[in-house]
């Protein structure tokens, strides 16, 4: 576990209640830092998901394929240790793609999608509702990150949280903490919940994962630059700046950072900004844990951990915790 200053602000709530105005307000802080960064959150316009989602068919991005071969071979065993026909709460359900194994396996009594994109949503909805008619659809457009009130049709009822994809990993140590306890208060009594977390391995392996040979992963970094030319009248010599992907091992994370080539100078969201060459915007963290630092982490959060999986090369985990009074040890 680490116990690194934060050098990215926690993946928490917007400040400003616009989504333009917390995009500017984020753009402005993080460049006036001295160690100048930008929260992760702010990648995935519709451009930087729709770069996300080619990254996670890359030959070098080995967790999504990895994690859907877990969820395809474990799935049903999680739906015997934790019992069948229970609600399952998705946090960040994105475009919802892991879902429908799991949502069968735990032959769901009711599907909960919780995303922040409404849109992300209504398109995941009407897909999900093709593929498994007759299962009730309930999404909740919110911040995952906090406590979430679930549909009056769903309350009380018995829930199995489910979060796919390593997203913990965007959350340093005490971010994930809180975030883990905003889930049990959020799935209510005896709740149980479905993580994957990547795992630790030979950095060169993570680094390929974050700087893939075809520019994929550059391309979703520098798209945060365009993002700010786009949205906040910036002028941004996109040129003038490199991807980088740097594994951090005394944090235990590959970190994505967008490098300036030459000394240069830019405006944006009304701030003007410079960097020296080589110095660097920090824009994303991903940790990684061992199989231990994530039963630690269950724990510190308040879950008992109950059973994990890897994969055959130990690439990539898949646990199953249990929260609650009357938790368990396995
Ligand atoms: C979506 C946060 C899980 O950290 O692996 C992929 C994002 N960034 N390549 C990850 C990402 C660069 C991804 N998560």
């Amino acid at each position: 576990m680490t116990s690194d200053a934060e050098t990215l602000p926690p993946e928490t709530s917007p400040a400003s209640p616009s989504p333009a105005a917390d995009f500017a307000d984020a753009v402005v802080r993080g460049l006036s830092q001295p160690r100048k960064v930008i929260p992760a959150r702010y990648l995935y316009d519709r451009r930087g998901s729709e770069l996300f989602e080619a990254i996670t068919a890359l030959p070098e991005y080995y967790p999504t394929r990895t994690e859907t071969g877990l969820l395809d071979a474990h799935a049903s065993e999680i739906g015997r240790i934790a019992g069948t026909g229970k609600v399952v709460v998705e946090f960040g359900s994105g475009s919802s793609t892991k879902t429908p194994v799991f949502v069968k396996a735990a032959r769901a009594a009711a599907y909960v999608p919780i995303d922040i994109s409404e849109g992300f949503l209504r398109d995941a909805a009407t897909r999900l509702s093709r593929l498994l008619p007759g299962l009730d659809i309930l999404p909740v457009a919110a911040d995952f990150a906090k406590p979430i009130a679930l549909p009056g049709a769903v309350e009380g009822r018995p829930m199995i949280g489910f979060f796919p994809g390593s997203t913990i990993g965007n959350f340093a140590h005490a971010a994930a903490v809180d975030l883990l306890r905003a889930f049990r208060a959020t799935l209510g009594a005896d709740p149980w919940l479905a993580i994957g977390i990547d795992l630790r391995k030979n950095p060169r392996l993570i680094e390929a994962a974050y700087d893939d040979s075809a520019g994929v992963t550059a391309a979703f970094n520098l798209n945060l630059l365009a993002r700010i030319n786009r949205e906040l009248g910036g002028d941004i010599p996109l040129g003038a700046f490199e991807h980088r992907a740097v594994w951090n091992d005394d944090a235990g994370r590959i970190e994505m950072h967008l490098a300036a080539a030459r000394d240069v100078r830019f405006h944006a969201a009304g701030g003007s900004f410079s960097l020296r060459e080589g110095e660097t915007i920090h824009t994303e963290n991903s940790h990684k844990y061992t199989i231990e630092e994530a039963r630690l982490l269950a724990r510190a959060a308040g879950w008992r951990p109950v059973r994990w999986w890897i994969d055959a090369r130990g690439l990539f985990s898949l646990h199953l915790w249990r929260g609650g009074a009357d938790a368990m040890e396995p």
